[in-house]
C-alpha cells in the first residue's frame, strides 16, 4: 500500500468554481480575489487581508512594510521551513536563531532574551505544524523591546491562542496555501493586519508599486509582482468555506495516531500545552526517545519508505544549511532544535487518510522502531 506524506483534497465543487473563474473575463484582480479576501478576513477576524502568490511573498512584503532594513537584526526558529530565513536574508537583513521549546517545537521564550542586540528590529514567531508558539510571552517581550511581531502562521491556519486565531496577535499575520497544507489555493499566501493603512501599503507592494487610484500607471515605490489569480482564488474559497469541517477531520486523524502510539516508549506525542488553544493539524509529528540519534530516525524513514510509507524529516534547523556559510547570522545554543530536528518524524497526513492506512503506518513504524532498539541493544553486548 502507497500511502503519500500530504494530499490535497480537491472536490468537484472546487473544480467546477476554477471552471467558472476560467469561462469569465476576470482571470485576476476580479470579484473572486475580493470574495476570497473578504470570507478570509471573516473567518480570521480581521479587519484586512491581502493575498499573494506564496507564503515567502507574505513573509517579504511584512519585512518590507514593517521597514526591516539591511543590517537589522531578525529573531527567528532556526527550526523551521527555510521560507523564513530566506525573506530575511532578501531584505539584507541578519537573521538571530533562537532555540525552541522541547514541548512546543516552537521559540523558546525565556531564551528571547539571550538574543537581544542594540539592532535588534523584529521577531518572526511560527506556530509550526500547526502547534500554537507560546504567543502573548513572545508578544510581552517584543512590547517591552519595541520590536516588531510577524506572526507566521503558514502552518496554522484556524489554530487558536487562547480564544483568538493564529496569525491575527502579531502586528501582521502571514499564511501559505501550498497543496500540503490545511486549505490550498495550489499556490499562494496572505497577509493580514487591523491597519487600513498597511493594508493600502501591501495592495501597493503587490502590484509593482501601484498607488491604488483612478490613474492605473501610478507607481509611488519599487513593488513586486506578487499578485494571485482568481482562479487560484477560487480553489481558495471552495476550501476555506469547508475549513471547519477540514479542521475536525484532522483532529480525528491525529487522535487515531494518537490511541495507537501513546503506549510506545520509543515515541513522545505531541500533546496541546492549554486546553484554551486549538490546534490546526498540518501534519503528524513524532519526536523518536532521546536514545535514538538522527542516523535512526533516517533509517526509521527509509524502512517505511520501504513499504511505501511516506514521511517527512522537517525541519533539517536553518543555520545548518550549506548556503549559511555565505551569508552573516548570529545564534546562541541551539541544542534543542539540534536534537529535535533529528528526532522529529511527521508521518502521513491529510484528510482522505484512513484508518486502516493509520494502522499500516503505525505498525511499519513500531516494528522499524523495535529493530532499531534491537540493533542497538546488539551493537551494545558485542562493544
Ligand atoms: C512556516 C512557513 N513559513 C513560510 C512558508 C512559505 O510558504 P510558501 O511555500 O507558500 O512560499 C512555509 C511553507 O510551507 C512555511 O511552512
Amino acid at each position: 500500500m502507497k500511502i503519500p506524506l500530504a494530499k490535497p483534497e480537491i472536490l468537484e465543487s472546487d473544480i467546477a468554481a476554477v471552471v467558472e473563474v476560467l469561462r469569465s473575463p476576470y482571470l485576476s484582480q476580479g470579484p473572486v480575489l475580493h470574495a476570497f479576501e473578504e470570507a478570509l478576513a471573516a473567518y480570521l477576524g480581521v479587519a484586512h487581508t491581502i493575498v499573494v502568490n506564496s507564503g515567502t511573498s507574505a513573509l517579504h512584503l511584512a519585512l518590507r512594510t514593517l521597514g526591516i532594513k539591511e543590517g537589522d537584526e531578525v529573531i527567528l526558529p532556526s527550526f523551521s521551513f527555510m521560507a523564513v530565513t530566506n525573506a530575511v536574508l532578501n531584505e539584507k537583513a541578519i537573521p538571530v536563531f533562537v532555540d525552541i521549546c522541547p514541548n512546543t517545537f516552537n521559540i523558546d521564550p525565556a531564551k528571547l532574551a539571550t538574543a537581544l542586540s542594540a539592532k535588534t528590529r523584529a521577531i518572526i514567531m511560527v506556530h509550526s505544524f500547526g502547534y500554537p508558539a507560546q504567543t502573548h510571552k513572545i508578544i510581552d517581550f517584543a512590547r517591552r523591546h519595541s520590536l516588531q511581531v510577524i506572526e507566521d502562521a503558514c502552518e496554522a491556519i484556524g489554530t487558536e491562542i487562547n480564544g483568538r486565531k493564529a496569525g491575527t496577535l502579531g502586528d501582521i499575520g502571514i499564511f501559505a496555501f501550498y497543496p500540503n497544507k490545511q486549505m490550498t489555493t495550489g499556490e499562494g499566501g496572505a497577509l493580514v493586519t487591523y491597519s487600513a493603512m498597511t493594508a493600502e501599503a501591501l495592495r501597493r507592494l503587490r502590484n509593482q508599486g501601484r498607488q491604488s487610484s483612478p490613474e492605473w500607471f501610478q507607481h509611488i515605490e519599487v513593488g513586486y509582482s506578487y499578485r494571485l489569480s482568481d482562479i487560484n482564488c477560487a480553489l481558495g474559497l471552495q476550501q476555506l468555506s469547508r475549513i471547519e469541517q477540514v479542521l475536525s477531520r484532522r483532529e480525528a486523524l491525529a487522535r487515531s495516531y494518537e490511541e495507537r502510539l501513546k503506549r510506545n516508549g520509543n515515541l513522545t506525542l505531541y500533546t496541546k500545552e492549554s486546553k484554551n488553544d486549538r490546534i490546526s493539524w498540518f501534519t503528524y509529528p513524532v519526536l523518536l526517545a532521546e536514545n535514538f540519534h538522527q542516523r535512526d530516525r533516517d533509517q526509521v524513514w527509509v524502512n517505511l519508505k520501504q513499504a511505501g510509507i511516506e514521511c517527512g524529516r522537517y525541519f533539517p534547523p536553518a543555520h545548518l544549511q550549506p548556503v549559511m556559510h555565505t551569508v552573516p547570522f548570529r545564534c546562541g545554543d541551539l541544542s534543542e532544535t539540534v536534537s529535535i530536528a533529528g528526532r522529529l518524524l511527521c508521518l502521513p497526513f491529510f484528510n482522505s487518510l484512513e484508518e486502516n492506512q493509520i494502522e499500516c503506518v503505525c505498525a511499519a513504524l513500531s516494528e522499524s522502531l523495535s529493530h532499531r532498539i534491537s540493533s542497538k541493544s546488539l551493537s551494545h553486548a558485542t562493544s
